[in-house]
């Protein structure tokens, strides 16, 4: 059994107000659930993010100052299926670059797709894979002295509470050497009839997602949650640019986790935090990034500017 979902599954759910991690989302189901959301009419994060790789691959090489004649590492964390790093490693394929790339992500599920599928679609590339938290790899990266370049895309960084996301690119710079890059994609604040939808889309794909956290819980940690008894409950201001979103308990309820040997009250309405989805503009990445040792180097957005990959460079 997993000892960390165990005991980060008791704590989120004995806090006040509850809340569960997002990054468990991804088990095989919650990875195939995932790919479906990014092709959801409603979900432009990814057809976003995707027209800069496809549209500004050159300008993005250009950004990152990578050179055909000396060798570096492209590190991408929470890969997952690559969809958008692919035009890029094809480009770089193509123009002979030399590097190896190193996908990192919790779910081994998505890594073992990933991998099958760069083998045939890039079959030159040297790919190698690492499985884990990448809050705990960062400390690896200081194995190598080779310059690097830092994928850190799809908006994961707005998972984070601003602090922890601070806190992240303040490692990463100790784990980092000067002149290093991060190419970070972030989703910019913009109205609530854009972003909502993407977090409540009409199909029910992201309750799904959403509740198949509980369900996860209920097959690897013994739990006896009724996912009839509870709903997907998204929520975001303009003002604040941070979308929410939550699993409300629709009754009264005790769920049992034999794992943990605790049972938990859940009171009609109330509600589990599963993830948040921040989005930003230069400004709250300024901030960010302030007493870290970055500086934004370039910014490259979509045509609706509706989404910005920065190019952050290690002094
Ligand atoms: C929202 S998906 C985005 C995937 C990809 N970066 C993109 O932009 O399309 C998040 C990915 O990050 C992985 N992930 C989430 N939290 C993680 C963590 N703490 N450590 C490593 N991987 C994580 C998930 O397994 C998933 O594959």
């Amino acid at each position: 059994m997993n000892e960390n979902f165990k005991n980060e599954v008791h704590k989120g759910l004995s806090s006040n107000p509850k809340s569960l991690p997002s990054k468990y989302f991804y088990d095989k189901k919650g990875d195939a659930l995932f790919v479906e959301i990014m092709n959801l009419p409603e979900y432009y994060l990814t057809r976003s993010e995707l027209e800069i790789f496809q549209n500004k691959t050159q300008e993005l090489i250009d950004s990152i100052g990578v050179q055909t004649d000396s060798y570096f590492e492209l590190i991408e964390l929470g890969a997952g299926d690559g969809t958008k790093t692919k035009e890029l490693l094809r480009e770089l394929d193509k123009q002979n670059y030399n590097f190896d790339y190193f996908p990192i992500d919790i779910s081994s599920n998505a890594l073992k797709l990933l991998e099958q599928d760069l083998n045939t679609q890039i079959p030159n590339l040297r790919v190698q894979t690492r499985q884990g938290d990448y809050f705990e790899v960062l400390a690896s990266l200081k194995n190598s002295k080779q310059p690097k370049v830092v994928l850190f895309l799809g908006s994961n960084i707005g998972n984070m509470q601003d602090q922890m996301a601070f806190k992240f690119i303040y490692n990463l710079g100790a784990n980092l050497q000067p002149g290093d890059k991060i190419l970070l994609g972030v989703d910019l604040i913009k109205a609530k009839e854009i972003v909502l939808p993407a977090y409540n889309d009409k199909k029910g794909i992201t309750a799904k997602f959403n509740l198949n956290l509980l369900d996860r819980i209920n097959k690897e940690l013994g739990a006896n949650f009724n996912l009839n008894h509870f709903e997907h409950q998204p929520e975001y201001t303009e003002k604040e640019g941070i979308a929410k979103s939550c699993i409300v308990s629709t009754t009264n309820q005790t769920v049992e986790i034999n794992a943990t040997g605790n049972s938990y009250t859940f009171a009609e309405g109330e509600k589990i935090h599963t993830e948040i989805s921040r989005k930003y503009n230069d400004q709250l990445i300024e901030n960010i990034i302030a007493n870290t040792n970055f500086s934004i180097q370039t910014k490259i957005l979509d045509s609706k500017a509706y989404f910005a990959d920065y190019i952050l460079k290690r002094d």
